[in-house]
């Protein structure tokens, strides 16, 4: 079994390739390119959790917070890798660590046909906010999501 389960901040933008092989394997044709991926991390308002497994880079996600409110812009767990709990771990651990910087909440988007990413959202205390029509194209909708971190440390006691 896994030894060493690490969460952190990337701090090092030229660890970015082995953000971009998991956005490959997890999304294959709509994988964010590595380009992308930079631009977004050079965005000030931008940061990315990673997961290491025994110092292997398993999972990531990339969040944007302005003011007091977050976004959850992606997360990916290499394919191997999914099914185990990870996505729940980053995803915690990113509500722990906006709860404890005074965040009020995060918001996201996901397409309503993905169960998997659905699922890990609804698990994680996110609620339903409503739909976003014709979001990715014509007849393929968004779902928006939020979660309010005051009422998820409330009833978790994360203070
Ligand atoms: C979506 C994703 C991040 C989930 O991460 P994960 O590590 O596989 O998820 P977890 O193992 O933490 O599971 C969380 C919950 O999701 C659900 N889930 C996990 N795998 C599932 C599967 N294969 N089918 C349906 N639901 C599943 C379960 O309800 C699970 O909770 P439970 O274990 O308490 O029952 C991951 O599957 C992934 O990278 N998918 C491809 C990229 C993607 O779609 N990203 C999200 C859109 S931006």
């Amino acid at each position: 079994m896994w030894k060493e389960i690490e969460v952190s901040i990337l701090n090092d933008l030229s660890e970015v390739e082995s953000l971009s092989s998991i956005e490959r394997e997890a999304f294959g044709d709509i994988a964010w390119s590595t380009d992308i991926l930079e631009g977004e991390l050079k965005n000030p308002f931008s940061k990315a959790l990673v997961l290491l497994i025994d110092g292997r880079t398993v999972g990531y996600l990339l969040y944007r917070v302005i003011e007091k409110e977050g976004e959850l812009l992606r997360i990916a767990i290499k394919p191997e890798f999914q099914g185990m709990g990870c996505g729940k771990l980053l995803i915690n651990s990113l509500l722990k660590k906006l709860a404890k910087d005074g965040i009020n909440g995060l918001y996201l988007e996901v397409w309503e046909k993905n169960e998997q990413a659905r699922k890990l959202y609804q698990k994680t205390g996110f609620k339903f906010l409503y739909k976003r029509k014709d979001y990715y194209k014509l007849g393929e909708h968004a779902d928006i999501f939020y979660i309010s971190l005051r009422e998820a440390c409330h009833d978790q006691g994360c203070h």
